[in-house]
């Protein structure tokens, strides 16, 4: 992970360079509708109410937990214990960013959903209260941290979810062998960036012309910016959204020209 002055410097660099998205520069009209339609959008709904009080009682959670450290820096097969509160507070999504995948998944209604990392549960109840249509798929490798994430479907009364306990490593190829599209992806677990790139390429044949994935803390380090460059890239990637924290992708064939963009959110 990069210091946090390193950090700074690379959000300097991409607010300077980003587009505002306001006004003119946006000539795809499926960005644009993105931009007004999804990112821009300012409502709230009222279910996200329920998600944030789970949150405040999660950081108010004296638990102490086993935690199996899978992702970047840890030691292959590590634990450690951690509280509850500490997890909700530093490895939880942002609200402004589940509210961002929340408006997403509403305006797009993919019909499956997954995400890798599922943590305690708060970006995915956004995810399923966005669309209690779709089947939202959840991979966790940390037992304990999985039991708690289950403890919060079950309290918001989330019938759409299924949590799939383990290392990606196994539990992800078992889970695409079952699968067809993914209309849906968030990709928030171990970042480094060859198991990131892994990732995306296993997920890949699973892209349909709608499909969407999202990586998270694409700048956060050299290698995601090096996993990020090369997803970007690929040449089924038709469109590419930097947000910063996140980047976004897109598939869709008739998009005739690659397009990248940057954009302030
Ligand atoms: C940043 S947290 C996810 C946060 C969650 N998406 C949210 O917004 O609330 C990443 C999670 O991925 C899990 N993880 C990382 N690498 C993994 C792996 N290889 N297999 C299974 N789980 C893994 C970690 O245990 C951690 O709980």
């Amino acid at each position: 992970m990069y210091s946090a002055p390193r950090i700074l410097f690379a959000y300097l660099n991409y607010w300077f360079r980003a587009s505002s998205g306001k006004g003119h520069g946006i000539h795809s009209p499926f960005v644009y509708s993105f931009i007004r339609d999804v990112l821009m959008d300012r409502r709230t709904h009222p279910s996200w109410a329920s998600v944030e009080a789970a949150r405040k009682k999660l950081k108010a959670d004296k638990r102490l937990l086993q935690v199996d450290d899978f992702g970047a820096g840890s030691v292959s097969g590590a634990s450690r214990l951690r509280r509850v509160s500490s997890i909700a507070r530093l490895a939880a999504k942002a609200p402004r960013y589940s509210r961002l995948l929340f408006r997403m998944v509403a305006f797009y209604k993919p019909a499956v959903v997954l995400e890798l990392g599922t943590s305690l549960g708060l970006t995915t109840s956004y995810l399923s209260l966005a669309n209690p249509a779709a089947k939202v798929f959840t991979m966790e490798g940390a037992k304990e941290v999985a039991a708690v994430a289950r403890e919060q479907f079950q309290s918001l009364a989330l019938q759409n979810i299924r949590l799939i306990e383990g290392n990606f490593d196994q539990t992800l190829p078992v889970f695409l062998k079952e699968q067809g599209v993914i209309n849906f992806a968030f990709i928030d677990g171990n970042h480094q960036r060859d198991p990131t790139l892994s990732y995306f390429e296993q997920l890949l044949p699973h892209a349909g012309n709608d499909s969407v994935f999202i990586f998270d803390d694409i700048h956060w380090s050299e290698e995601m910016e090096q996993s990020w460059a090369a997803i970007r890239q690929h040449p089924a990637v038709r469109c590419s959204i930097d947000l910063f924290f996140i980047g976004i992708v897109f598939f869709h064939k008739e998009f005739q020209e690659k397009q990248n963009f940057c954009i302030r959110y």
